[in-house]
């Protein structure tokens, strides 16, 4: 193709054009994915999506919705099947151009359920067993610790190294199977000979860990309880208003960054991802004011930013067929790229092949 490309060039000009295209590096490849459980909070949108936008011109990125991970605790089918739509257009909301991103749903290319079985096969059972989130979750749902829960980390092992990521962006909760992933892929490569890129997470300098607004203390969770400790990518904006104002702050009433009060620190953290403000600035400009105010500023940045993405969001749901289209295009393209390292991982394992 490109020596074709080269012949047909016949101006001096147009050959440098093309050796340089060629001389240019190829761009890192990120992969990410969201489970499309519950309502997605502002904490996934700041702390993720909305940083995946800045990440489309200078990454080759691939989005995933992980719908086979959602599985491990039980779903109900309908909410499940809403969700995983609803996570796509979400994706879409926040500025993900599907000409410039590869979004797909994980069920849809089926060589992450097969290179997760191989994986399994070289993923030690005492590794899984000092995940954290494995700890966690199987206390969470005592009555249903199945094997699928246990084995997670190799369903996301698979979904990283089947694209030969470079990195993931993840929160800070996921960095021990990103631990997990590099030591399966290193020890692939050292039995077969390289194999796997070994990815590297990748925390992008702005992304920010949103804590709950009722216990600031804890991770904003989309599976939280409490509705007032979340606010939602689709909340209106009384109710954004309203949760804001009801956020837990402390006794003091000074508008200040420090460790010692969370809750307002958080209330910062979030203003400022919303209006781009530092805290030196955020500090100034609440300075001789209540917390009432402070809140309500809050509260009204969030409605605001959110707003165009609440809009985009509904005009996406009531359009399945463009959503479909998305995520089948999304899917081919992923597969090409899965299959081209699953076939590598069945050849060097020792599956037979027809010729
Ligand atoms: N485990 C991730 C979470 O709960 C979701 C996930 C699944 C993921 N596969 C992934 C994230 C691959 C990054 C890369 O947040």
């Amino acid at each position: 193709m490109q020596n074709k490309r080269m012949a047909a060039a016949t101006t001096r000009k147009d050959r440098l054009s093309i050796m340089n295209q060629e001389a240019t590096a190829p761009k890192k490849r990120i992969f990410s994915g969201v489970q499309p459980t519950g309502n997605l909070t502002i904490g996934n949108y700041l702390g993720a999506i909305k940083n995946w936008t800045t990440l489309q011109d200078d990454y080759e990125c691939l989005y995933c919705v992980v719908n086979q991970h959602a599985i491990t605790v039980r779903q109900d089918p309908a909410a499940l099947r809403r969700a995983t739509y609803e996570t796509l257009a979400v994706y879409l909301a926040a500025g993900l151009d599907p000409e410039k991103n590869t979004m797909f749903i994980q069920s849809h290319v089926s060589a992450h359920a097969e290179l997760a079985w191989v994986l399994n096969c070289y993923t030690m059972f005492g590794e899984l067993s000092r995940m954290t989130q494995f700890k966690d979750k199987s206390a969470k749902h005592a009555d249903n610790v199945n094997a699928g829960l246990f084995t997670y980390p190799v369903l996301m092992a698979a979904d990283i190294l089947l694209y030969q990521a470079d990195l993931v962006p993840v929160g800070i909760d996921q960095k021990q199977h990103i631990e997990l992933t590099r030591d399966v892929a290193e020890r692939f490569n050292a039995i077969y000979s390289n194999t796997f890129t070994v990815p590297e997470p990748y925390m992008p300098k702005t992304g920010t860990k949103i804590m709950s607004l009722q216990d600031p203390t804890k991770k904003m969770s989309k599976s939280d309880e409490n509705e007032n400790a979340t606010v939602r990518i689709l909340d209106d904006k009384d109710t954004i208003i309203r949760k804001f104002k009801r956020a837990v702050t402390d006794s003091d009433t000074v508008v200040r960054y420090s460790e010692d009060k969370p809750g307002v620190s958080n209330l910062m953290a979030i203003y400022s991802c919303f209006t781009g403000k530092d805290f030196d600035a955020i500090e100034k400009e609440f300075e001789g004011k209540g917390y009432g105010d402070f809140k309500l500023a809050v509260g009204e940045a969030c409605a605001d930013s959110l707003a165009p993405v609440r809009s985009r969001f509904t005009e996406l749901m009531a359009d399945k067929a463009y959503l479909e289209t998305v995520a089948k295009e999304g899917a081919a393209r992923a597969s090409y790229l899965a299959r081209k390292t699953l076939s590598k991982v069945y050849r060097k394992v020792g599956f037979v092949e027809f010729k």
